[in-house]
């Protein structure tokens, strides 16, 4: 029986030796490795080994078995690697598109604002969107009966023992920090997210965003404040824009005015969207109240200031041409996509 298994073993690593594909390595695992194969038929003859030499014989056909397998295995991952006979890659398939996000529209227009007014020399300010109502109305002059101290404008903040906490309804309180905390010059604009108690509709959102500007110093004047948002205009809405201010009233301003920019769409003959003025309103501003001065330890004998404070969402919807504010909070794919 020993003698048997040896020659199988010859037998076997001449016909390994011949393998040269994948389907001849095939032919020799049919031949000797499975159940009706060479070795299986050997270990079926285990039964007339006698017993003393069961042990030995069982050995080396386990032996045989094992070196057989490892030989085939050897094979098998030889020629099932071995290059196809076409290219495996087609060269000549489009790539693959890689879609990548960029920054939200709003971030946008906030971005392109901030650049063009630090360019003039304005630093970027922010402060806090829970104020109370010192900083957002007192202090900018608004009486104690103002209507927009109305609960019908103003998100009020429940605290224990206040109840003059709110959510900003402007950006102008940072105005007001930072003339409290900086001595003139001050030059900056602050931009920032706002909150009024107002429907949701095509026109107006309850939370939105404020960019506002503050120029303090001695001898500044409303022709600066004009020149200033003429330069911007042009920067941000383009260069054959027209400007007019119109009368308007802020208590933290006077004078004030609103400033209308010509109809980028019809250019001033009329339409749709500047309903049929030739206008559009782009932001409201003035110079800064005396007595707002006043409030934050600033001589207005000595200095004088001007503001101004716009929506961003707003001036994006002019500059796009859009027709509706809640396209830029629905996070719809296919708005997104095209800015
Ligand atoms: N705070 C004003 C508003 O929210 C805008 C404004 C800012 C007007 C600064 C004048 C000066 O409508």
């Amino acid at each position: 029986m020993l003698d048997t298994i040896s020659t199988l073993r010859s037998q076997i690593e001449t016909d390994a030796a011949a393998v040269s594909n994948a389907a001849e390595a095939e032919a020799f695992r049919l031949k000797h490795l499975v159940r009706k194969g060479t070795i299986a038929a050997l270990f079926d003859r285990l039964r007339e080994v006698p017993k003393d030499a069961k042990r030995e014989t069982g050995q080396a056909l386990n032996d045989l078995r094992t070196s057989a397998e490892v030989t085939f295995e050897a094979m098998q991952s030889r020629f099932s690697n071995a290059p196809a006979a076409t290219p495996r890659q087609d060269v000549t398939l489009p790539g693959r598109t890689l879609y990548h996000g960029h920054e939200h529209p709003l971030r946008q227009a906030q971005g392109r604002i901030e650049e063009i007014f630090t360019r003039m020399g304005f630093s970027i300010a922010t402060g806090p969107m829970v104020e109370d109502d010192y900083h957002n109305f007192e202090a900018l002059n608004f009486a104690p009966d103002h209507p927009a101290r109305d609960m019908q404008d103003t998100f009020f903040v429940k605290m224990e023992g206040r109840d003059d906490i709110l959510l900003r309804t402007h950006t102008s309180p940072v105005q007001i920090r930072l003339m409290k905390s900086q001595k003139p010059p001050i030059r900056a604009i602050m931009p920032g997210r706002v909150f009024r108690n107002e429907a949701v509709s095509a026109r107006s959102l309850a939370e939105f965003h404020q960019v506002e500007g503050l120029y303090v110093d001695r001898g500044v004047t409303l022709a600066q404040l004009k020149g200033t948002l003429f330069e911007f205009a042009r920067a941000y809405y383009g260069s054959g824009v027209k400007m007019r201010f119109r009368n308007s009233y802020f208590p933290f301003t006077e004078p004030s005015a609103e400033m209308d920019i010509t109809c980028f769409l019809c250019n001033g003959t009329g339409c749709r969207i500047c309903k049929q003025t030739g206008w559009l309103e782009i932001l409201g501003c003035g110079m800064v109240h005396p007595r707002v001065l006043r409030n934050c330890g600033i001589d207005p004998e000595e200095y004088s200031g001007y503001a101004f404070g716009m929506g961003i969402e707003r001036s994006q919807l002019l500059r796009i041409g859009l027709d509706d504010i809640r396209l830029f909070y629905e996070n719809d794919i296919r708005m997104l996509e095209q800015f």
